[in-house]
C-alpha cells in the first residue's frame, strides 16, 4: 500500500461502509435496478434508519449487508473487511418474527446462543433468561410461541437477536405488523438496549415518524433505480415522544422531501 493510500485510510474504520453498491434483478421486462450507486457509511454505535416507498430497495440493501445476497457492483465492508456472506457480527431481523413453534420463548432465545462455542446448557439458559428479562418477558419464558401475542413474539425475536450479541443489528420493518401502542413500547425498549449495549443499528421502515423517533440519522431512498436521495441528521433529545410536535415537524420535512423526490415519477404516471 502506498503512503498516500495509507493516509486516506481512516484510522478507526466505520462499522459499515458501502461504496458504489449496485444490484439488479432480471425480470420479464428487463433488469430492475434495485440498488444503484449506493454510498453509505455507518459509524460504530450509530442508529441509522432508512425510509422510502415500497420497492426502493430497502430490503435488498439489508440483505446485502447481512451477506444473504451479493452485490453486482461496488463493495460492502463490515469493520473494514469485505462482506462475503452471513456472519455472527451482523444479525438480521425480519418483519415476521420467524420463531420456532416447537420451542418455548426461552428455547427460541437460546437458539441464538447455540452457535456460540463454550456455553453449556445452564449458561445458555441463564443468558437467554437475561435477555428475556431485558425485553420484559421473563414471566413468559415457558410459553409456547402460539401462546404469545404478535408483540410478544417480536420481543422474543428481539431478545434472540440480542442474545447472539451481534455488533450490528439489521432490522427490516420489525414492528410493521404491530399495533401503535405495542410499537411505541418497543421503540423505548430498542432505544434503551441500543444505548446501553452500544449496538450499531441499520433499521428499515415505511413509517417516517418511526424513523425520526429512533434515528441518529434518517436516510431517504427513492425507487427505480434504488438510490439514497438525502440524509437527515436527527438531533432531538432522547428518549423521544413520537407524538411530540418537534418530532412531527421533522417527519413532515422528510415526507415533503420524499414527495418532491417522487414528483417526476408521479408525472410519469405513477400513483
Ligand atoms: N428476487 C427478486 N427478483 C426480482 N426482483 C426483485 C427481487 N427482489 C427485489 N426485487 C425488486 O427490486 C426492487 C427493490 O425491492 P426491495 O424488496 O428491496 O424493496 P423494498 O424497498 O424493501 O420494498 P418494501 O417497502 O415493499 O418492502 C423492487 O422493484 C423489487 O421488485
Ligand atoms: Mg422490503
Amino acid at each position: 500500500m502506498s503512503s498516500l493510500q495509507g493516509e486516506l485510510q481512516p484510522s478507526a474504520p466505520e462499522k459499515l461502509v458501502l461504496r458504489g453498491v449496485g444490484k439488479g434483478f432480471p425480470t420479464q421486462e428487463g433488469t430492475v435496478r434495485a440498488l444503484d450507486r449506493i454510498d453509505l457509511q455507518v459509524a460504530e454505535g450509530e442508529f441509522v434508519v432508512i425510509v422510502g416507498p415500497s420497492g426502493c430497495g430497502k430490503s435488498t440493501l439489508l440483505s446485502l449487508v447481512a451477506g444473504l445476497d451479493r452485490a453486482d457492483e461496488g463493495e460492502i465492508l463490515a469493520d473494514g473487511v469485505p462482506v462475503t456472506g452471513p456472519g455472527r457480527d451482523r444479525m438480521i431481523m425480519f418483519q415476521e418474527a420467524a420463531l420456532f413453534p416447537w420451542r418455548d420463548a426461552l428455547g427460541n432465545v437460546e437458539f441464538g446462543l447455540e452457535l456460540k462455542p463454550g456455553l453449556d446448557r445452564r449458561a445458555r439458559a441463564e443468558v437467554a433468561a437475561f435477555f428475556l428479562r431485558l425485553v420484559g418477558l421473563e414471566r413468559f419464558r415457558h410459553s409456547w410461541v402460539h401462546e404469545l401475542s404478535g408483540g410478544m413474539k417480536q420481543r422474543v425475536a428481539l431478545a434472540r437477536s440480542l442474545a447472539a450479541n451481534p455488533r450490528v443489528l439489521l432490522m427490516d420493518e420489525p414492528f410493521a405488523a404491530l399495533d401503535a401502542m405495542t410499537r411505541e413500547q418497543l421503540y423505548g425498549d430498542l432505544e434503551r438496549i441500543w444505548s446501553e449495549r452500544r449496538k450499531t443499528i441499520l433499521f428499515v421502515t415505511h413509517n417516517v415518524r418511526e424513523a425520526v423517533c429512533l434515528a441518529d440519522r434518517v436516510l431517504l431512498m427513492t425507487p427505480h433505480p434504488g438510490r439514497v436521495q438525502e440524509g437527515f441528521p436527527i438531533d432531538l433529545p432522547r428518549p423521544r415522544d413520537i407524538n411530540s410536535p418537534e418530532l412531527a415537524a421533522r417527519a413532515g420535512a422528510i415526507t415533503r422531501a420524499l414527495r418532491t423526490a417522487l414528483e417526476p415519477a408521479t408525472r410519469d404516471g405513477m400513483p
